[in-house]
């Protein structure tokens, strides 16, 4: 361990590498849905159970369990050491990767910032346990229902009416004052005498860049003292235009399930991510700004808004999915019940709720369109020479060529205006300039250009969408037909049901039993990487109906060349009907939060099987085995109650039944 190399050199060469063209030099590896297939050079397989997923940046055979990323890959095949797997790759992606003796580093001169600042934090940390000092934090806390576990995980503190016990403290550990004052730990205020502590009685939320180093704070007042939020300044270790709250730990959910989740508020964040939502992250206090959207889109192409319902949240969330859109990104809105916010959802009605709610979640675009109609404004002329102007900065905002086409095919729709016509009026005002000066008025509309204004303070005169909040909107619409969801459409394997699926002579048959089961196994029809991705988590032989096991079976072990009919000629007559009726069902119309929930209810029943199985064992077990099985219990249910909260042990069916 006498060399090391820069972390941030690992995460630039893994991020540019392409883990599917690396190993494809030595394997030879076949496209299926989001993943790429090969026989496993590890145990020298013959058939295609190795799998890489691009997304999660990883490989894994099914039938060994090799497993691991990029590198681990190149080290086990061409057995080198870490540095050389990493100098290996980085010279094939034209990055140069130095390793150098630990001392010998080159020292990064925000070096003693982020240790002054992670040194705060710890301290902080400490103050919240410190048994006089820290009550009031745990009362409020706690309060806030937040315990120990999750005060740990997200380095919650406390910081003390005490003007100068951490400056005291830093200086015993050799941190001056100018360093404190450098990362915004001290503030020397004019006329002064004494710099003092900028948080002063506020519960302490640590802020971490990209790559887990403290660069910041958000203080929390404990009442309803001004401001409810006192963040950092800014400086050279924290912008917050760059900073995405919660994007350290976020980064890997987001490739690994392909979905980002964008939240107004620090709780918000914290509470989606113990609900076990960990893809999810928060600007700071502002919309989405330009680096920020780039940031996201880095993990994932994909990514849902989740603000408040309430006026500020809707500025928000219009001017945070254009950047998102100008930076390719897919952009759903979910439109919680009036009154909440994430954080109150999710405590309420757990994983599954909020599941469910990104299960309904509607395209940025037709959000806009669906808020205009509402109105009426699409039914005389004049409202809808507005409602075109109004529409046209996000047909101009958005920079993936397809989803600007389907918004253009849907104003076209609406307005019975002439697509070509439309186009032509979107291309008329080019949109890097609206981007560049803030100030100027684009198409009259005025979405919330500038993105690096407060959210909570909109400019003034940014009121495109006053008297367009929800206090008044009429029921919501169902939700919209499946052409209008672009969420999830890439890399869709199609089983086009062909005539022989539709047949007309197979006798009806009841509805079977067990939706989440369907569900999944329709989505296993319409993609295939989504075997997979359920097989991660529960193996087919989880499944209670014959039928759909055999179908999720199959589907996983299939050689991905086969279409529909081989994967027929390997079922039994009995689930043979059942894949007719599930093809007769009409239209695959898949949604990633659909699967999510289905994968999500899965997992409680597999966790509800597990406690009547413990409560089974506890019946004849001695008083200590008794003991640690109920520990697992309360284990389990726990885990239950955060996936369902509406689900109490009591009241769920009889056991066996599940
Ligand atoms: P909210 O007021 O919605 O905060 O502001 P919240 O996260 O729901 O907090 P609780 O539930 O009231 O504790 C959203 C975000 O805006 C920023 C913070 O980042 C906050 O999380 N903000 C808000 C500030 O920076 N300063 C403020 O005074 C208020
Ligand atoms: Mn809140």
């Amino acid at each position: 361990m006498g060399l090391v190399i820069a972390d941030e050199t690992v995460e630039r060469v893994r991020q540019a590498a392409d883990i599917v063209e690396v190993i494809g030099e030595f394997v030879p590896l076949k496209r299926s849905g989001g993943t790429w297939r090969g026989p496993c050079p590890f145990h020298q397989g013959k058939n295609p159970n190795f799998s890489i997923s691009p997304s999660h940046g990883s490989y894994h055979c099914f039938v060994c369990h090799e497993s691991g990323d990029v590198f681990t890959f190149i080290r086990k095949r061409l057995g080198l050491d870490w540095p050389s797997a990493v100098k290996y790759i980085g010279e094939k992606v034209g990055i140069e990767v130095v390793d150098t003796p630990r001392r010998a580093q080159a020292p990064d001169p925000n070096a003693p910032n982020y240790e002054a600042l992670a040194a705060a934090a710890e301290w902080f940390q400490g103050q919240l346990r410190d048994e006089q000092t820290g009550r009031p934090a745990r009362e409020y806390l706690e309060s806030r229902a937040l315990d120990p576990h999750a005060w740990h995980r997200f380095g919650l503190g406390f910081a003390p009416r005490d003007p100068q016990a951490l400056r005291r403290h830093l200086h015993a550990l050799g941190v001056d004052d100018a360093r404190q004052l450098e990362c915004g730990i001290l503030v020397h205020r004019d006329g002064e005498g004494e710099p003092r502590i900028r948080f002063r009685g506020r519960v302490m939320f640590p802020i971490q860049d990209e790559l887990g180093r403290y660069v910041g704070f958000g203080g929390r007042a404990m009442g309803d003292e001004q401001p409810k939020y006192l963040n950092s300044p800014e400086s050279s270790v924290f912008q917050k235009r760059r900073t995405l709250y919660g994007l350290h730990t976020a980064k890997q959910a987001m490739r690994r399930v392909e979905r980002a989740i964008v939240v107004e508020g620090y709780l918000d964040a914290i509470r989606l991510s113990l609900a076990g939502l960990e893809e999810v992250v928060a600007p700071l206090g502002t919309a989405l700004t330009e680096e920020q959207a780039h940031l996201l889109t880095r993990y994932t192409a994909n990514v849902f808004l989740l603000y408040d319902s309430d006026e500020a949240g809707q500025k928000a969330t219009f001017r945070s999915g254009l950047e998102l859109l100008r930076a390719r990104a897919s952009v759903q809105v979910v439109s919680l019940p009036d009154g909440e916010d994430p954080d109150s959802f999710v405590h309420e009605h757990g994983r599954a709720g909020m599941e469910a709610q990104l299960g309904q979640a509607i395209d940025l675009f037709d959000r806009q369109v669906q808020l205009l109609e509402r109105r009426g404004w699409f039914t005389d002329l004049r409202h809808r020479r507005t409602a075109i102007d109004k529409l046209l900065p996000t047909i101009r905002a958005a920079k993936e060529p397809l989803t600007r086409d389907m918004y253009l095919a849907r104003l076209a729709d609406v307005t019975h205006v002439d697509k070509a016509t439309l186009s032509a009026e979107a291309d008329a005002l080019p949109e890097a300039g609206a981007r560049r000066h803030p100030g100027r008025a684009v198409g009259g509309a005025g979405w919330g250009e500038g993105a690096d204004e407060s959210l909570r303070q909109g400019p003034p005169g940014d009121d495109a969408w006053a008297g367009f909040g929800r206090e008044d909107e009429p029921a919501p619409l169902p939700p919209p037909p499946a052409e209008q969801r672009p969420a999830w459409t890439p890399r869709r394997r199609g089983y086009k049901p062909g005539p022989e699926w539709q047949a007309t002579n197979v006798p009806p048959r009841p509805r079977r039993d067990e939706p989440v089961e369907r569900a999944l196994v329709r989505a296993m029809l319409v993609e295939r990487g989504v075997a997979e991705r359920v097989a991660e988590r529960h193996p087919p032989d989880t499944f209670r109906d014959p039928a759909y096991r055999e179908l999720f079976d199959v589907l996983l072990h299939a050689p991905l060349d086969n279409d529909l009919e081989q994967v027929a000629e390997r079922l039994t007559p009995e689930t043979l009907r059942v894949l007719r009726e599930l093809t007769e069902a009409g239209a695959f119309d898949v949604v990633a939060a659909d699967i999510g929930l289905s994968l999500c209810k899965l997992d409680v029943r597999v966790l509800e099987r597990r406690v009547d199985e413990l409560r089974v064992a506890m019946r004849g077990a001695t008083r200590e085995e008794h003991d640690t099985l109920m520990r697992e219990r309360l284990e389990v249910e726990a885990e239950i109650r955060r996936l369902m909260p509406m689900r109490s042990p009591r009241g769920r069916p009889k056991a066996g039944g599940t």
